[in-house]
């Protein structure tokens, strides 16, 4: 009796002052305060949503409130007569709520979504469909909450490589629609590279004609690709009409999301270069002017002495300037091979004329010239950080990718340049994310979810003032080992919910342990309810051991990237249960063993793949 009195006496203290209890919520709101009691959700709750953004949002909102509850609801823009059982969407005007931003208030009677503009609006509604408890009903009890949030960067990017390997529009859109809804706000697609060329351009046909098609190498490892040959069937590849593009671009506007085009040059230009060969340096018998079929892809730099490569670029850049509302247009600028550009009398004449040092000021020239074609389109030119190497681009907005010997993450804002930070170590999801002998086949490197999760996209070195010129954060996932959908969203989720919380979330709301609890409690199955093919390689167990010849003993030592799981192992070949060794610390075997370790959950449920191997 004593017990239970005092079991309720806790119940009572910990709704008194807002449940402490942990939230779900990805990415993490700055604040979060749940409150006793419920909102009950039917088909008679209406949704009372600002004129001015109903063309645009109330057919997103029924939608996903049917696809997310089974419930059909109804909206209106009038100021609600009504008292009770409503959502209402509210222009404010208090300070504390920032661009993008939102207060979600969700109590017994209604759900107030504060916010001053479109963003914000959107981006309550999302926190609001996390609050809803999983699974279709006819009335669904949501827990009383206040949220307060604003985004920590404007810039909250996913950046899809779609040369390397096409896919279709369709896939575009799924990926816009689910990463939307973690509040990633910039798509960057990367539509052309040497594997492929993917936008209709009206003036230039033979780019899709031509460049959208390669040979055929399914089945052989990317780097060890041979080149394709003139009389061999282009069948692989594809490309998108400027429709839909158009189509696209429409999807993501109504979903927050800015689309951003990738046309890379002057290097990665092998496809463009298969289509219009004269604008490679030479003529060259030798050359192989096919579109790259993986493997490496020499000569695939534009020339940059010849006026006609500028004058294509132009026309180029002209079409999809137009086509795409953004601000910005992304030129690439990265891993130029300038080679062929030491031997070409087109390029040395303009090195020698314009008093070039070498073939990095030529570069320099050529992106410059690059520029201004952007500029005068009313476009902010981003390319990756090579473009920071001779003279730079004055202008510019630089995509921080590389890491070591070049530190463009402290020189880019340090020069003045407004900075996304794209690090490879921590932002290129192309890199497996797994012990790499349990995962598909990738880059020898392991990207695991909570590195990218913890990475920290502000170098500490830099002053306050140089801070503020770090745009946010983008991940990228480039396409060499990607070539089914399936895959591309393996690779992509969970990581980019990682990237969208260190894109979003301030620093100090941030925390390892309630993310990885938030996808196993909610994120995985809501993923899966998208009919995403989510990667769960955070539950593989990564072994390491040592051999000691001397006294014929294996040591091993098992890891997990989880907090809150337990590791059970076997060394007599059957599959681990929780009645098998929980391990917990290193301990010794005898060589030869087959070890098998997986990662259980309180409940005794085996949470991802087993590990296997052999101690030799
Ligand atoms: C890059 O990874 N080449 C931008
Ligand atoms: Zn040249």
């Amino acid at each position: 009796m004593k017990i239970k009195i005092l079991f309720v006496f806790l119940v009572v203290l910990a709704y008194s002052s807002g449940l402490k209890a942990q939230n779900n919520f990805i990415p993490q709101p700055e604040s979060v305060v749940m409150k006793q009691g419920n909102f009950t959700l039917t088909n008679t709750t209406k949704i009372f949503l600002p004129k001015k953004f109903q063309k645009e949002l109330n057919p997103y909102l029924v939608a996903k409130f049917e696809e997310d509850t089974g419930l059909i609801l109804k909206t209106e823009s009038k100021h609600p007569r009504i008292n009770s059982n409503y959502i209402q969407f509210q222009i404010t005007k208090e300070a504390s709520v920032k661009s993008e931003g939102y207060i979600l208030d969700i109590s017994d009677v209604k759900i107030i979504i504060k916010a001053k503009d479109y963003a914000g609006f959107f981006n309550g509604f999302q926190t609001l469909r996390q609050a809803i408890p999983l699974g279709l009903a006819k009335s669904i009890e949501i827990p009383n909450v206040v949220i307060k949030d604003n985004p920590r960067f404007n810039w909250r990017g996913v950046m899809l490589d779609v040369s390397r390997h096409f896919q279709p529009k369709a896939f575009i859109l799924k990926q816009i629609d689910v990463l939307s809804s973690y509040k990633i706000n910039k798509f960057h697609w990367h539509l052309v590279d040497d594997q492929g060329w993917r936008i209709e351009i009206k003036k230039y046909p033979n780019l899709t004609k031509k460049g959208a098609w390669r040979g055929d190498r399914t089945g052989i490892s990317w780097w060890s690709r041979k080149p394709a040959t003139f009389e061999e069937p282009k069948t692989v590849g594809g490309f998108y009409t400027q429709e839909e593009i158009k189509e696209v671009i429409a999807y993501a506007k109504a979903r927050n999301v800015e689309v951003i085009p990738e046309i890379d040059v002057p290097g990665h230009s092998k496809a463009l270069i298969a289509s219009y060969p004269e604008l490679f340096c030479y003529d060259d018998a030798k050359a192989n002017f096919e579109v790259a079929v993986g493997g490496k892809a020499p000569d695939n730099a534009l020339c940059a002495g010849k006026e006609t490569t500028y004058e294509f670029l132009e026309d180029v850049i002209k079409e999809v300037a137009e086509l795409f509302p953004s601000k910005y247009l992304h030129i690439g600028g990265d891993e130029c091979n300038k080679t062929n550009w030491k031997k070409c009398p087109y390029c040395q004449k303009v090195k020698t004329e314009n008093n070039l040092k070498d073939e990095e000021e030529l570069q320099s020239h050529f992106i410059q010239k690059v520029n201004k074609i952007v500029t005068a389109q009313k476009k902010i030119m981003i390319g990756w950080d090579e473009i920071l190497s001779g003279k730079g681009a004055k202008g510019a907005t630089i995509m921080a990718w590389r890491r070591g010997r070049h530190s463009p993450q402290l020189q880019a804002p340090r020069e003045g340049y407004p900075t996304i930070m794209t690090s490879y170590i921590y932002s290129y999801i192309s890199q497996v994310q797994g012990p790499s002998f349990m995962e598909p086949e990738g880059p020898n490197v392991v990207l695991p979810l909570s590195k990218v999760y913890n990475h920290e996209p502000i170098p500490s070195e830099l002053t306050t003032e140089e801070a503020k010129r770090v745009l946010g954060n983008e991940t990228c996932l480039w396409g060499e080992f990607t070539p089914t959908e399936e895959h591309c969203e393996y690779m992509l989720y969970p990581r980019a919910l990682a990237s969208a919380e260190v894109s979003w979330s301030q620093p100090k709301v941030k925390d390892w342990s309630r993310f990885q609890s938030a996808l196993e409690k909610w994120h995985f199955k809501r993923l899966e309810r998208a009919k995403i093919n989510v990667a769960k390689s955070i539950y593989s167990v990564y072994p390491s051991y040592a051999i000691d010849q001397l006294h014929n003993e294996a040591i091993v030592y098992l890891q997990t990237e989880t907090v809150g799981y337990a590791i059970y192992y076997t060394t007599d070949g059957k599959d681990p249960t929780i009645n098998a060794t929980k391990y917990e610390s290193d301990f010794k075997t005898t060589p030869r063993t087959l070890l098998k370790a997986g990662l259980f959950n309180n409940k005794g449920d085996l949470l991802g793949e087993i590990t296997e191997v052999r101690l030799k």
